[in-house]
């Protein structure tokens, strides 16, 4: 079976995810990995039987027998390393979010030519439930699509505050906070399910730095939000109300909602909740309401983990787009940058 060589930069948290799927996979040869720091790499470098291991990412993005690029940095650092891996002819998958605004997409675009360039924003749309609600949404089951609804607040119990890295709360390293960390998969999964066919209009949006008693336990330069509301409205007619918070008040939320005028679907975005994945609620002809449960257990953190890298190498060797292309991650991006933009003016942003 055809393989290809992949080589991954940056070795710390969520490399470990893409090293283990590509030392599972069939059609995967994990190469090289390559990180600034020396035990990183040198542990994925043992653990998964990678024969060469570098230090410095030019070395490897110089190195003509990686053909593919897993990017798993910190945001600030992946434009460069994308932009030098294209233009050696190599495929890039990069971590989410994809840039630090849409400005670096628009260039990794640019660069990218015929070459597979994927992202990890990706990741959720690998369950169950995010294929069993596209193939509904196409059906057109729901009627005419009114409401998307993002409600994800997770409660003050943040015990490894401290240990967070720093690049987590840091518009200067990470480009935002909660908006960047987690909305580009909210967005990724529900346009995504839509078949990315809904044209984005104007974004009204504010955001919140986090509560008083954990701003001492923050390391130094977390100077982003913790909390994010938006409105967003597109072109077909439907709108989304889009709320991310962590460090809260309140207790746990979460609820992924489309909303038509004959019938709703309710899912969970992340694998692990006692709830069941999809739910479709729809009116009957009688005007009663019927609920079904249509995927209980969509699926597993693992198979969100290995989806992207795996989809990523089958894209290249199938010679088919990934499962969200850079122009799909364009589209987050101008998304995410219009929030920020309203957050900070207070006014909406039309796209
Ligand atoms: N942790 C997760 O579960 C998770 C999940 C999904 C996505 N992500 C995304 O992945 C990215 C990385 O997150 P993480 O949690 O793995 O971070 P991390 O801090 O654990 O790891 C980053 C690694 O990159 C290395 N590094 C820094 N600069 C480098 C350079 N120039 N060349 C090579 N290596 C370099 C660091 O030494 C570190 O080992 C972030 O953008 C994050 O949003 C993380």
């Amino acid at each position: 079976m055809p393989k290809v060589n992949v080589g991954i930069i940056g070795c710390g948290a969520t490399a470990q995810f893409h090293a283990r799927a590509a030392a599972r996979s069939p059609r995967i040869n994990l190469v090289a990995v390559s990180d600034v720091k020396t035990d990183p790499a040198r542990q994925m470098a043992n653990t998964y039987k990678v024969p060469k291991v570098y230090h410095n990412d030019d070395e490897l993005l110089d190195d003509p027998e990686v053909q593919a690029v897993v990017l798993a940095v910190p945001t600030h650092l992946r434009a460069a390393p994308a932009l030098k891996a294209f233009g050696a002819g190599k495929h890039v998958l990069t971590e989410k979010p994809v840039g630090m605004n849409a400005a670096e997409v628009q260039k990794m675009i640019a660069a990218r030519g015929r070459l597979v360039g994927a992202s990890c924003t990706s990741r959720n749309r690998f369950l169950r439930q995010a294929t069993v609600a596209a193939e509904i949404l196409a059906s057109g089951k729901l009627g005419h699509l009114r409401r998307m609804r993002v409600t994800c607040i997770w409660p003050a119990t943040r015990p490894t505050l401290e240990k967070e890295p720093v690049w987590r709360l840091s518009k200067k390293l990470n480009g935002g906070g909660i908006m960047a960390n987690w909305g580009c998969c909210d967005l990724d999964f529900m346009l995504g399910i839509n078949a990315w066919k809904l044209k984005p209009k104007a974004v009204l949006a504010a955001t919140y730095g986090p509560p008083a008693p954990f701003i001492k336990r923050l390391p130094k330069g977390s100077d982003a939000e913790t909390h994010v509301a938006a409105f967003i409205t597109f072109q077909e007619g439907i709108s989304m109300t889009l709320e991310r918070a962590e460090m809260n008040s309140s207790g746990k939320i979460s609820t992924w909602e489309i909303a038509g005028e004959m019938a709703s679907l309710r899912m969970e975005m992340n694998p692990g909740s006692h709830n069941p994945d999809l739910l479709l609620e729809e009116i009957l002809a009688d005007g009663s309401r019927r609920t079904q449960v249509l995927v209980k257990d969509g699926g597993s953190m693992e198979d969100i983990h290995s989806g992207p890298v795996i989809d990523f190498a089958n894209a290249i060797l199938d010679n088919r787009p990934p499962k969200t292309t850079l122009e799909q991650a364009l589209i987050i991006s101008q998304l995410t940058d219009a929030v920020y933009s309203s957050a900070q003016t207070g006014l909406p942003v039309v796209l």
